[in-house]
């Protein structure tokens, strides 16, 4: 008789986006007639840009004709685009990569989950509090995390690093007799949108460096950073290619959350005694990966060019004036909210000691609105909120406009 991995087993409840979205979906089936806006998962809402429009069409004829056509796409991504990666998210800002240290895949998301394949089973694992699902319940299912206790909604394995008010969001260095091997961080941060400086980045480089342990890297909110000294990439540190893989997205930056594209950075440095994770890495991939469609390399080309960097530039501003609306409007109303300032989700205390689901509730039903409840990311989150800037303008302000009507 075969058996189940049952890890899975362990798993409490579905993935917190895909409950929120029954929800939703069981609310809108109940009242036909309410215009519901949604500010929850963090999914684009503007088209893509015209640049990235011509440059799949013009791949698109090419794949239509015999003596353009394409078959399988190099399963670590075509050099034309891993090459653009390097020059311009990379050398133009000071990190030595090289395009062959730039996997490319369908997504952050798959990659973030993905990575952790490499690593033994006795591995130790960090993460912040709160932290994107992703990253803890792909643990879960490979067996790392240990056992769960449903009070206080933490394994026993895993080690958590409280973001809380009190230290700006911005997790502490582990404590002494806390030995974490790999390390998860995720700046600009989901869901708090906090960010750190170099020097704090650096920080966190020096730490895995002296301890032998190796910094998971999630930059897929780097296009919104808009402050000086928040590095965009771990690889701005110094020591960085010693100790960290960075994970980067096309989904947030260009609007590509439907289209699908992503990369993973493993410098030739990076090694446990003799074997290096690029070469693990290329061989996972290489084995489990056929490529990123030519087509979607091509657009994720166009990112890149002078008409794009424009066009995306634009579009990143949209959001961040949505993000800066919902901010300043909350904070008027008398929330307390961080984020939104490098980072297109916005933070907020629930209000009157609810919950983070009680205030979802709340939401849903008083005023059609949708966000993520902060204990959902984790026990940290509770009675924290989140909501996105990536909804329209228009549903934004209304959004807004409709959270005035309930009483603090
Ligand atoms: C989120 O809402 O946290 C993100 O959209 C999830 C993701 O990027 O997978």
């Amino acid at each position: 008789m075969f058996k189940i991995n049952e890890n899975y087993l362990k798993l409490p409840g579905s993935y917190l986006f895909s409950t929120i979205g029954k929800k939703v979906n069981a609310y809108c089936a109940a009242n036909p007639e309410k215009k519901v806006i949604r500010l929850g998962i963090g999914d684009v809402t503007q088209p893509l840009a015209p640049a990235i429009v011509e440059a799949m069409h013009m791949a698109v004829d090419e794949m239509g004709k015999a003596e353009t056509f394409r078959g399988y796409a190099p399963d670590l991504g075509y050099e034309f685009l891993r090459e653009t990666i390097a020059e311009n998210d990379y050398r133009a800002r000071g990190c030595d990569i090289s395009a062959d240290e730039i996997f490319v895949s369908d997504g952050a998301k798959c990659d973030c989950g993905n990575i952790q394949e490499i690593f033994s089973l006795e591995n130790r694992i960090a993460v912040c509090d709160p932290v994107y699902p992703v990253y803890v319940d792909s643990n879960v299912m490979a067996g790392r995390t240990g056992t769960y206790d449903r009070d206080r909604e933490t394994w026993s394995d895993v080690i958590y690093m409280p973001c809380t008010a009190e230290n700006e969001f911005v997790p502490a260095l582990p404590r002494e007799g806390e030995k974490p091997d790999l390390i998860y961080l995720c700046f600009p941060n989901n869901p708090t949108g906090a960010v750190v400086t170099k020097v704090q980045l650096q920080e966190w480089v020096d730490y895995a460096n002296r301890t032998g342990s190796v910094i998971l890297y999630d930059a897929a909110y780097e296009a919104y950073i808009t402050e000086e000294d928040i590095p965009h990439s771990i690889y701005e540190c110094e020591g960085a290619r010693a100790c960290a893989i960075e994970f980067r997205s096309f989904s947030k930056n260009a609007g590509f959350t439907g289209v699908r594209l992503g990369f993973t950075v493993i410098p030739k440095e990076l090694k446990c005694g003799e074997v290096s994770l690029h070469s693990l890495w290329a061989r996972r991939h290489g084995t489990k990966y056929n490529g990123a469609p030519y087509i979607i390399q091509r657009a994720g080309e166009a990112v890149y060019s002078e008409a794009g960097k424009a066009q995306l530039k634009a579009q990143i501003a949209y959001y961040q004036r949505n993000a800066a609306y919902i901010f300043d409007g909350l904070k008027d109303m008398g929330y307390t909210v961080s984020g939104g300032v490098n980072s297109p989700y916005i933070w907020l205390k629930t209000p009157g000691g609810m919950t983070s689901w009680e205030f979802f509730d709340c939401l849903l039903e008083q005023v059609n609105v949708v966000g993520t409840p902060g204990s959902g990311f984790g026990p940290s989150g509770e009675g924290y909120f989140r909501l996105t800037a990536f909804g329209s303008y228009e549903n934004t302000v209304e959004a807004v406009d409709r959270m005035k009507t309930i009483p603090l």
